[in-house]
């Protein structure tokens, strides 16, 4: 099959390709080469393989052009950052999956297009699925809290509290169904998630949507802010320079391989059960930030202490796991753990010729966006 990567310079996006093109599929990329994600212009791991075009999916010359001939597409590229531009995350993220999805009704290449897998987020779920222990102990009552605000973080109070009696609420994995997406770069997915299910089922155009935990691996940008703990744990370690952990260090998270994802990402494109469905593609197991932050030491050698006192970031979700049952029902498993892609990444790391200032470089941008807070010091 001829498929369209958009995003395929990134890190899913690139990956994906390669094991399209190791299946035996023809592979059309079109990416922009976002500065903040390749500082260094395109990146050498690129597939000799596969076809390029540098450009932007929002443009429509270019994206007809790029949709031409494909029989399916992965629509990777996406805005992904902390910044308050609030209208560029729905103009990159939402805009342009609506307009593969008018370029193909338009043009006539509905009968064409086998399949549109579109990269959603776990984001999606925001805080996800909790209940309180001590008002509904047989979890008999799922509640869906909203985002912690200023008034509760700059007081170090980490925990999502009981309305009724004030406790703490106790989280429970999240499935497909929850979707309470409380940021700009989440509402962005869920909205990219609705076009491609309802606009893919009203025209035929088979249609997917992955909720990907944090995915974790070789090719993550050490540039791109919302790139993770893996990168600024990666790099602190490196430096013997201690991370800063925020909050507690106690707030639980799942992280899912590379291998994992790139293998959801295949199997959902030749699954006719996968269509016009959303899947969590997720790890499969809940980690504390601090607990994987020990486990990258004890595999890396090293011993850096972390500061915690009380920094957060602001918009951070206190605890989100996926549940990914759906997508273990087709056939998917997670079959790698953290320590898989904490060794591949330490490698990676270490081929890398130029990185003393990227560990300066994502702290000063964070610091910069005002992201980075600390208790009980009012911003
Ligand atoms: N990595 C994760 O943990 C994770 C988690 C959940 C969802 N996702 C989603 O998966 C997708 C891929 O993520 P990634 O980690 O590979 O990100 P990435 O930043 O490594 O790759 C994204 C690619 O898209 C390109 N791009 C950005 N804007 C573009 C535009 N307007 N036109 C064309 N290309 C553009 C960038 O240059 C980059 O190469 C994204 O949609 C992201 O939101 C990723």
């Amino acid at each position: 099959m001829k498929i369209l990567v958009t995003g395929g310079a990134g890190f899913i996006g690139s990956h994906t390709t390669d094991a399209l093109i190791q299946a035996g599929h023809q592979v059309r990329i079109l990416d922009i080469l976002q500065p903040t994600v390749h500082p260094k212009g395109k990146p050498a791991y690129l597939h000799p393989q596969a076809e390029f075009i540098r450009g932007d999916v929002c443009d429509k010359a270019t994206l007809q052009a790029a949709l031409a001939d494909v029989e399916a597409v992965y629509h990777f590229a996406a805005y992904q950052d902390y910044l308050p531009d609030f209208s560029t995350y729905f103009q990159v993220n939402a805009v342009s999956t609506a307009l593969l999805y008018e370029l193909i009704v338009a043009r006539g290449w509905t009968n064409r297009i086998r399949k549109i897998i579109v990269a959603a987020s776990q984001a999606v779920m925001g805080e996800g699925r909790y209940y309180c222990p001590a008002c509904s102990p047989q979890k008999e009552r799922c509640l869906y809290p909203s985002i912690r605000l200023e008034a509760q973080l700059s007081k170090g109070i980490w925990e999502h509290a009981c309305e009724a009696c004030g406790r703490n609420l106790q989280w429970l994995p999240s499935d497909e169904s929850v979707a309470t997406p409380c940021n700009q770069y989440a509402i962005s997915k869920f909205t990219q998630e609705q076009i491609a299910l309802h606009l893919g089922r009203r025209y035929g155009i088979p249609s997917v949507a992955m909720r990907y935990s944090i995915v974790q691996g070789p090719r993550q940008s050490f540039y791109n802010a919302y790139s993770g703990a893996m990168r600024i744990f990666a790099l602190s370690l490196y430096f013997d320079h201690p991370p800063t952990i925020f909050e507690d260090g106690r707030q639980v998270r799942d992280f899912v391989n590379i291998s994992d994802v790139v293998a959801a990402n295949l199997l959902v494109l030749d699954h006719p059960a996968a269509d016009y469905n959303v899947f969590n593609v997720g790890g499969g197991k809940a980690w504390t930030v601090l607990d994987f932050y020990n486990r990258m030491q004890g595999l890396t050698g090293k011993a850096v202490p972390p500061v915690i006192s009380g920094y957060y970031r602001y918009g951070d979700t206190r605890h989100i796991v996926s549940d990914t049952g759906r997508l273990q029902a087709l056939g998917w498993q997670a079959t790698r753990g953290i320590e898989d892609s904490i060794r591949s990444y330490w490698a990676y790391l270490a081929e890398q010729e130029e990185i003393d200032d990227i560990l300066e470089y994502a702290k000063t941008h964070m610091k910069n966006l005002h992201v980075i807070r600390q208790a009980g010091k009012p911003e």
